[in-house]
């Protein structure tokens, strides 16, 4: 048994409304493939190189192989693949992968959000909740992300956060189709003031509930 899964996480609730984390399941297949092919513009330049083209990559028929390996992987305490849901409604992705235990005890985390909720600090409480739950029930160290400098967006959102920098990755990873810099940013149990969650409320980006 792995501390944090399976679990729901939230509400927070932020300006486009109310913002829960939940583990993804084989019946997301249809929203996944809708709102991953329709946001192809939105996500592909920030997102990792596949293989596959696009839409065969996003068809409704990749999610259940998809999700029974991310599931398998959260099972033995490696990920926590979860969906970000504004209002009760599939709206994105949140993922915490390569956790390790131990002296280390860190993880990384990433999220997209589709387009038609942008803005309105969906991924801003998304991430808060999944931060929350990180330091909280699974009892980790260190959690860090890595963002190209030009996803302006996503800074903000990590900004928001709390998170600090630590520096820059040269030609880090494949993003659409080449080596890019990404910056590395971090943050560690101790800099956490009681929760993120609360950081956001007193920041006035979050409500409770
Ligand atoms: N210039 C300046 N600021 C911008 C811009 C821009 N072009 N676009 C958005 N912002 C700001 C917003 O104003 C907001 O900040 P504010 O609250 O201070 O005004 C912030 O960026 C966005 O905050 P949210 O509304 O919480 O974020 P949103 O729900 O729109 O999701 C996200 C942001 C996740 C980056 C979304 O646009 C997305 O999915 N993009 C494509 C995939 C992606 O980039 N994922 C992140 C990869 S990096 C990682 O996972 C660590």
């Amino acid at each position: 048994v792995h501390p944090g899964w399976p679990a729901r996480v939230g509400p927070l609730r932020v300006a486009a409304g109310r913002v829960t984390l939940r583990p993804i399941r084989l019946r997301d297949a249809a929203t996944w493939s809708r709102l991953r092919i329709t946001n192809r513009e939105h996500l592909e330049p920030w997102e990792p190189t596949g293989q596959a083209l696009w839409n065969d990559r996003h068809h409704v028929t990749t999610w259940p192989g998809l999700c029974s390996s991310l599931r398998s992987e959260a099972r033995k305490g490696r990920m926590l693949p979860m969906v970000i849901e504004l209002d009760g409604n599939y709206c994105g992705q949140i993922t915490v992968g390569n956790i390790i235990r131990g002296a280390l005890s860190s993880a990384w985390i990433g999220y997209w959000v589709a387009k038609d909720v942008g803005g309105q600090g969906v991924a801003t409480g998304a991430l808060a909740l999944g931060l929350d739950h990180c330091f909280g029930p699974m009892g980790l160290h260190r959690v860090e992300a890595t963002v190209r400098p030009e996803n302006v967006a996503s800074r903000a959102v990590l900004e928001h956060a709390g998170f600090r920098e630590e520096g820059l990755l040269r030609r880090y990873l494949d993003v659409d189709g080449q080596w890019r810099d990404h910056l590395l940013v971090a943050m560690t149990v101790e800099e956490v003031p009681g929760s993120i969650s609360d950081r956001l409320v007193r920041a006035g980006r979050a409500t409770w509930g």
